[in-house]
């Protein structure tokens, strides 16, 4: 049965990562894959982590099922990371689950939202992360594409991608990236997304916003102002979140799913079909990673200390985008790299050739994603004038 099949290509980011590893380049630079790295080009775990682990490893009791949503006090602290203060959480609208990492939200999302409507069209930036449209059609939905980038002008299309909305139709869906938009660091404005808002309204469309980076762009607050937004206006909505980044969890998996209804009893009718979704999927998520995080969202100490060491990680990636610009025109490059610093999160696309990319990565081991997505937090004070020796070179070709 299986000589039937042909061999697939790797995935264009986690390739990238598997490459890098076997370079022996002393010099390599990872900008890859979209993991957050120290000074020294490490992505420790967080001592916030640590010590909920030492708790947990002294007080856990028993290894039986969870359940289908997973942990309940840590779904009760997401949904107020999420929320904050907003009414959402006092009328009872939103319903959290422990999903295993962002993609696993985005699963159950996608195939809750089919269940919703089986026609259902979901649209999606372009561009958008690259496992985004895979993941929707292997959950059965329709995907289309809403312009969102302007590689020329390094900003956003905002005219084009509302004129492309208001197409959108009442039973489809519009996905949004809350904060640190994964590949282009470029967000709407606070004011667009009263725009959107103001759209999925008029014309009925159900927003799916997936936060991946909550805490990395401008605070945790200010990351979910969007979505707030958003939550002022519509009836229903999807969230998928993660504790990949914010929490450094990346190998733990975990996530969280978040439907919000327009009254409690419909959020309980969404949340049923939410379970029945996650019962066929992988039946109930693992723990640990939910047990840290529920252990250090419910500390006064463990929380301020989470909430300084993800402020040190923003602080260095914003940093690094001023470094990163400074560095380049002192090599000597002409070409306008300013942009970087008006972007969020750890990406930007750095807008250089294929040939280019391909250049940087065989000549001087540096590493980015073939669409010129860069993860600015591999750039450190130790290799950043290697780093715009190698482009200034390149691009004069
Ligand atoms: C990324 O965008 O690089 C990360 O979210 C890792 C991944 O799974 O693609």
């Amino acid at each position: 049965m299986f000589q039937t099949l042909k061999p697939l290509p790797t995935d264009p980011i986690l390739g990238l990562m598997a490459a890098f590893k076997n370079d022996p380049n002393p010099k390599k630079i990872d900008l890859g894959v979209g993991v957050y790295k120290d000074e020294a080009g490490n992505t420790p775990v967080l001592k916030c982590v640590k010590k909920a682990e030492a708790f947990r490893l002294a007080n856990e009791t028993s290894k039986s099922y969870i359940g289908l949503a997973g942990d309940e006090g840590y779904n009760q602290k997401i949904k107020e990371l999420l929320f904050g203060a907003h009414e959402i959480i006092a009328q009872n609208r939103a319903r959290t689950t422990q999903t295993p990492g962002g993609t696993g939200a985005l699963r159950v999302g996608a195939e809750f939202l089919k269940r919703c409507n089986n026609a259902a069209t979901i649209w999606v930036s372009a561009p958008t992360w690259a496992n985004h449209i895979a993941l929707f059609e292997a959950s059965g939905l329709n995907v289309k594409e809403y312009p969102y980038y302007d590689y020329d002008k390094r900003g956003l299309l905002f005219d084009d991608m509302m004129s492309a909305l208001s197409q959108v139709k009442s039973g489809d869906i519009v996905l949004l990236h809350a904060c640190c938009h994964n590949p282009s660091g470029m967000d709407l404005t606070q004011e667009q997304w009263h725009k959107v808002a103001d759209l999925a309204v008029e014309n009925g469309f159900t927003p799916m916003i997936d936060i991946a980076y909550q805490g990395f762009g401008s605070g945790l607050d200010d990351d979910a102002a969007g979505l707030r937004i958003m939550a002022d206006k519509v009836d229903e909505m999807v969230i998928c979140s993660s504790c990949s980044k914010n929490f450094g969890l990346y190998r733990e998996r975990l996530g969280a799913c978040t439907v919000v209804g327009k009254d409690s009893a419909s959020a309980d009718i969404a949340y049923s079909v939410v379970l029945s979704v996650v019962r066929g999927i992988y039946s109930m998520p693992p723990h640990h990673g939910a047990a840290i995080v529920n252990t250090i969202l419910h500390s006064v100490e463990l929380r301020a200390m989470w909430e300084a060491e993800l402020a040190q990680k923003r602080d260095r990636i914003n940093g690094l985008r001023k470094l990163i610009v400074e560095k380049l025109g002192a090599a000597g490059i002409s070409q306008d790299f300013s942009f970087i610093q008006r972007q969020h999160g750890m990406f930007s696309f750095f807008g250089i050739a294929g040939e280019q990319i391909e250049q940087l990565k065989n000549d001087y081991g540096i590493y980015m994603v073939g669409s010129s997505r860069m993860n600015v937090a591999g750039i450190s004070n130790s290799n950043i004038d290697y780093f715009a020796a190698s482009v200034a070179t390149v691009l004069k070709g």
